[in-house]
């Protein structure tokens, strides 16, 4: 489980995160959903160590990480998988060298063959066994990030951070994208933090939301319970989009969720 207390974060004058305290329960698919601009990448740079919290403690299953020894923080980072924005693949090295890429850098003890077995292994998993000779520019944008997926795992992280997984992509790969990511999780009881603004991810696999806006959590639930918040910033988010004003009309008519869960929106 990963523990968020209390963490403000500014830029200049500009407060940016302004009291955040949340948890990220281990083996589930846990959303930050909100706006843009509402500070979802800043709290997940802060929570990976990428930015400092000017107020605030993150602890990773019971160990501090903010302001702790740089041994202790190294430990924790090896667990962390990302997977970013834009896949972020190195475009010089083929699918097999990405993947690789982390087992090299952070198990060194590990033999060529090892290396090329895990990599066999998360490649297979993600559905890309077929890929390893291809170059980055081979391929389509469902398939790197299922290359992003699979180095983000290979090192068997503990952790796995996604920003907006499915930006760029069209809504049926959003949705393969995002039913990989919740087997994943659950399949290997990884503490997995998806940033989004995708209702439809919502309701695919959110196991655990975080609603941010304006720098502040707001509300925190599943995603059998969102649809009934008595938030007004989380009613007005939810219902700007076109995929739950169906739902509530499907439901008005007597039908149920899982009919359009069968039905992706076009819009979205
Ligand atoms: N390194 C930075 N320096 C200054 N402002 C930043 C920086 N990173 C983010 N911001 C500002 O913080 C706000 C929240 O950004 P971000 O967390 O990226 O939003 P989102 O919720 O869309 O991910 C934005 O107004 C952005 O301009
Ligand atoms: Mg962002």
């Amino acid at each position: 489980m990963i523990e968020i207390h209390n963490i403000h974060k500014s830029f200049g004058d500009a407060p940016i995160l302004k009291g955040v305290t949340c948890t990220f329960e281990t083996g589930k698919c846990n959303l930050v959903l909100g706006g843009s601009g509402t500070g979802k990448s800043v709290l997940l740079k802060c929570i990976v160590g990428l930015l400092k919290p000017d107020i605030g403690s993150i602890t990773f299953d019971g160990t501090v990480f903010t302001n702790n020894k740089i041994e202790i923080r190294q430990e924790i980072r090896k667990q962390i998988g990302m997977l970013f924005q834009a896949s972020a693949l190195f475009d010089s090295m083929n699918v097999f060298e990405n993947v690789e890429f982390p087992l090299r850098m952070l198990t060194p003890d590990m033999s060529r063959a090892e290396r090329r077995d895990r990599v066999e292994f998360c490649l297979k998993r993600v559905g890309l066994e077929a890929a390893g000779n291809k170059m980055p520019s081979e391929l389509s944008g469902g398939m790197k990030k299922r290359v992003g997926i699979a180095r983000a795992i290979a090192p068997n992280c503990t952790y796995l951070f996604c920003d907006e997984p499915n930006s760029g992509l069209d809504p049926l790969t959003s949705i393969k994208i995002d039913e990989l990511i919740y087997e994943i999780t659950h399949e290997y009881n990884i503490t997995t933090v998806i940033i989004t603004h995708d209702m439809n991810s919502v309701v695919e696999i959110g196991d655990h939301i975080v609603y941010l806006h304006k720098g502040q959590k707001l509300w925190d639930g599943t995603k059998d319970e969102i649809l009934n918040a008595q938030v007004p910033e989380l009613k007005e988010f939810i219902f700007s989009s076109s995929l739950v004003r169906a739902a509530k009309r499907i439901e008005m008519e007597g039908g149920s969720l899982e009919e359009i869960r069968q039905e992706p929106s076009k819009d979205i």
